[in-house]
């Protein structure tokens, strides 16, 4: 049988990318002029996608060398110096690879680009202090400039982790404010609230450092494009499915290619999917995310979940007089948690009302708790 043509569980490639040509061209302008940006997205809206298409196109349009560095779950100084430094490992090639490979020697600090590096130190040095390394690591882009003439574009992704470590966003920044020159840099995140801490508040030292831009949701003309093309290249017609997919997932990325996943699964090659196909296809897209969403609605504080059943449920919005009977909803505490919801990217402001991010747990939480149910 022939293989889904959408890709939903990692980052796609640049040629599969769906709009965000404007954030792309607005990326790219920030870093030629070597200044910095910000990428605030709730989860799955497409961030590494992004950053992935902006690291070949600085590369190709600018002859600038990408550096994307993961952040996800950084737990220590130590950590942060091995996700530089296997950053490095992953992306330089030619002159610049053997730049860094020659400072890195030259260093004497343990630091390669072979195997192993600042992790095997550590594990067989515990405690060996990685704040040398890591000064030397955030360097790099300097010293590669002045030994090559290249500029770096430097991606930090899931930016808003190094918060998680004491003193990590003032050591970043007493390196990068330096290199404009050398090296151009994007913070992505995905958590709104602590991607302000990190750029907004005044005490921090990266406040006011760096452009804002929102991922919003994809344009549903270019979903229904893309998903349309994408089945009929594979001999399927989404028919009057293909709607009511676009009207569920609100122009989420990931929810979009999810779903497109399990319709073109259940649609029969040869005739158009009906409501009919549509309905098996959510059933199917559902079943295995129930337990997720299930332990992730228990593990929050009762006024969280109050807001999102009400957000998901009430016909007359959060302070209706159906939220406060059925859900409890009382208006500053519920208030409050839309706030931490929102900080957190869990639930969306669309034209000025609180709505849950993810049209997948929306639909589930209205299937398991609607009044007939
Ligand atoms: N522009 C796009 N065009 C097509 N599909 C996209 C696009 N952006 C995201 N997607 C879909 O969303 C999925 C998740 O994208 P990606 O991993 O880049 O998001 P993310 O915001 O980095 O997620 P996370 O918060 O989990 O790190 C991809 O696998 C792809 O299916
Ligand atoms: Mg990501």
């Amino acid at each position: 049988m022939a293989s889904s043509p959408f890709p939903y569980q990692h980052p796609v490639d640049s040629s599969e990318l769906v709009d965000r040509t404007h954030e792309l061209r607005e990326l790219l302008e920030l870093a030629e002029a070597g200044h910095y940006a910000r990428l605030a997205a709730p989860r799955r809206y497409g961030k590494t996608t992004l950053l992935g298409r902006l690291a070949a196109e600085a590369e190709r349009l600018l002859e600038m060398t990408p550096i994307l560095v993961d952040f996800s779950q950084v737990m220590s100084v130590g950590d942060a110096a091995i996700r530089i430094e296997s950053a490095y490992r992953k992306a330089t090639d030619g002159p610049v690879k053997k730049a860094v490979r020659d400072l890195m020697l030259s260093w004497n600090l343990g630091l390669s680009l072979g195997a192993g590096g600042i992790a095997a130190q550590i594990q067989a040095n515990p405690k060996s202090d990685p704040i040398p390394a890591l000064h030397r690591l955030l360097d790099l882009p300097q010293e590669v400039y002045d030994r090559t003439g290249r500029r770096s574009l430097v991606l930090y992704d899931e930016a808003h982790e190094m918060l998680r470590i004491d003193g990590l966003d003032g050591i970043l920044r007493s390196h990068i404010q330096h290199q404009s020159r050398a090296a151009s840099f994007v913070f992505a995140g995905s958590e709104p609230g602590m991607m302000e801490v990190l750029f907004g508040e005044r005490e921090r030292p990266l406040f006011g450092q760096a452009h804002p831009l929102t991922l919003g949701p994809l344009p549903n003309d270019e979903l229904a494009g893309y998903i349309d093309e994408r089945f009929a290249r594979t001999g399927r017609d989404p028919g009057e499915a293909l709607d009511a997919l676009l009207e569920l997932v609100e122009g989420h990325p990931q929810r979009a290619m999810l779903l497109a996943h399990y319709l073109w699964s259940a649609t029969t090659p040869g005739q158009p999917a009906t409501i009919a196909t549509w309905s098996e296809a959510l059933d199917a897209a559902i079943a295995p995310l129930a337990d997720g969403f299930d332990r992730f609605l228990t593990a929050l504080p009762s006024g969280e979940q109050r807001v999102l059943l009400a957000l998901a449920l009430s016909p007359h919005g959060l302070y209706s007089n159906y939220s406060q009977a059925r859900f409890g909803i009382v208006k500053g505490a519920a208030t409050r948690a839309v706030r931490v919801l929102i900080a957190r990217g869990e639930v969306v402001r669309r034209g000025g009302s609180p709505q849950i991010t993810d049209p997948l747990l929306r639909w589930w939480l209205r299937q398991r708790h609607r009044p007939d149910a």
